[in-house]
């Protein structure tokens, strides 16, 4: 699925275009066997690995030149360019080990160019040319500047805000947004009039977050009426239905459905439904949720009120090649064991297949319900890498540490703030109100990207599609 441009908007309103037409084929489409997926899949592996040693030797690489080579050959060094140059090649490296620039860019290309002469300048001139005082200062204005532009250009990225009651008598769905990004995806959504319900699986944790966003934005004119707890704990299939069930007794308009909870799971489990414990968190209670919810959203569709549906995914989808079905199956008393025994397991991997499972799902949706006729835009976005309680579930301990370095973790990772702007731009912008303009696409940046061998691959999506709906027993409700 490609971005519709604004010329072709007006012939795609004349009629609506299957998505799938515009999708040129994989090579690999179709004629795969599960093994050949499966291998498909493992070329994540060495490929994560290798970028990991290619950023470590960079950086070490980059530090020894850095405090050597003026120092040793020259006799000089201008620490400020030394610090100026290393942030913007660490935060650089970082964001390259996690694939947040999977396409050529000239952003990064030009902060290296600019980071190489600034940190070079200083010595080539202390050397040969002028040293003096005032060069001195223009040096440290440029190493200011390339610092500051780094953070603007890989951190921050670019601004957002929803318009002032944008979001009025909109009911909108946030699933996990008792913390991080989804907290302030409420707090922004709410401030600009939503109702918000909060998906969450701790009651205690949803009614802390709600009473935050209370104080916060109370200045904004919300009320706790806009405020709704509901329990839900996606890796429960019982748990999904139950909130849906009473999702829909209570509520008649769904506006966007935000699918925001994700988990990392650093060892291989299992849940009470006999599903993978990542899959099920991550894709398949998101994929039940939505299944069941689409009645609803379709319903408000026909009443004029353009609902949206907003996946929060990540760049380690980006990596996958490919989905590995031998991990979606149920496991039973029998063969748990044998699942649970898997020495290749690797907690990158398992989230970054959970990811790819939902977008792929996303892609063969945002398809299907163009095919029924319906303009409800399906699309993901990549938050980037944000400080959040997400680290804690990789391991306790980082928590900790970024606690303890948070000025330090603060200038290599966006804050939830900064983390939710995609998402808020896609529940909320003009441009993102019907598919007619972009459906089943990958945000990074509030700009859609290239889209990835996986889920360019039709047979695979719908594949994927077949076996969540097999998994979960979801009601096929865009069935093709
Ligand atoms: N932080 C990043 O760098 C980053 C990068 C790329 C993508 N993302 C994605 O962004 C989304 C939000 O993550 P975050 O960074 O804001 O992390 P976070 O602060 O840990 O928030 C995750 C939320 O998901 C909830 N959750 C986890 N498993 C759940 C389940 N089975 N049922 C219901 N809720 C569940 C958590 O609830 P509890 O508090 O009860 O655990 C929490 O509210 C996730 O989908 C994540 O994969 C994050």
């Amino acid at each position: 699925m490609r971005k519709v441009t604004l010329l072709e908007q007006s012939s795609l309103n004349r009629g609506m275009m299957p998505l799938k037409e515009h999708i040129p084929a994989s090579p690999s489409s179709g004629s795969d066997s599960s093994d050949e997926i499966e291998e498909r899949a493992d070329a994540y592996l060495p490929s994560a690995q290798k970028r990991y040693c290619h950023a470590c030797l960079g950086l070490v690489a980059f530090t020894t030149l850095a405090v050597t080579v003026p120092t040793c050959v020259w006799g000089v060094v201008d620490p400020f360019a030394s610090i100026s140059a290393g942030y913007t090649v660490s935060v650089l490296l970082l964001q390259y080990w996690m694939m947040e620039w999977p396409q050529c860019d000239s952003r990064p290309i030009g902060l290296l160019l600019a980071a190489a002469l600034v940190f070079t300048l200083p010595t080539a001139l202390a050397s040969f040319l002028n040293w003096s005082i005032r060069v001195r200062i223009a040096a440290f204005i440029l190493d200011v500047t390339l610092a500051a532009c780094t953070y603007v250009l890989t951190i921050r990225g670019p601004a957002y805000e929803p318009e002032k009651n944008a979001m009025a008598k909109r009911t909108v769905i946030i699933t996990g947004c008792n913390s991080g990004i989804g907290l302030v995806t409420a707090k922004t959504l709410a401030k600009s009039g939503a109702t918000i319900i909060f998906a969450c699986r701790t009651e205690s944790k949803a009614k802390e977050a709600m009473q935050e966003v209370l104080e916060e934005a109370a200045t904004h004119g919300v009320t706790e009426s806009q405020l709704k707890f509901m329990q839900l704990d996606l890796s429960s299939l019982s748990s999904v239905r139950c909130f849906a069930q009473k999702f829909q007794n209570e509520c008649e308009e769904l506006h966007v459905l935000v699918c925001n909870a994700g988990a990392f799971f650093p060892t291989k489990s299992v849940t009470q439904d006999g599903l993978d414990s990542c899959l099920a968190s991550n894709h398949f209670g998101h994929f039940l949720l939505t299944q069941l919810l689409l009645p609803t959203l379709l319903a408000t569709e026909k009443k004029g009120g353009e609902p949206r549906i907003v996946s929060v995914s990540s760049c380690l989808a980006y990596e996958q090649r490919a989905f590995d079905f031998s991990q979606a199956c149920k496991v039973n008393d029998d063969n748990k064991a044998a699942f649970l025994e898997d020495p290749e397991y690797e907690v990158f991997r398992a989230y970054g297949q959970s990811k790819i499972a939902g977008m792929m799902c996303l892609r063969e949706l945002a398809s299907r319900l163009q095919e029924h006729g319906s303009e409800i835009p399906v699309n993901a976005v990549h938050p980037g890498e944000i400080d959040t309680n997400i680290t804690g579930s990789l391991h306790p301990a980082l928590a900790y540490l970024t606690k303890i370095f948070k000025p330090f973790v603060r200038m290599m990772l966006k804050s939830p703030y900064q983390g939710s702007i995609g998402t808020v731009f896609a529940s909320t912008s003009l441009e993102m109100a019907t598919s007619n303009h972009m459906a089943g696409e990958f945000l990074m940046r509030l700009e859609p990207i290239r889209a990835n061998e996986a889920w360019l691959n039709d047979a695979d999506c719908l594949k994927c599609w077949n076996v969540s709906i097999a998994l979960t027993g979801a009601p096929d409700a865009v069935g093709a």
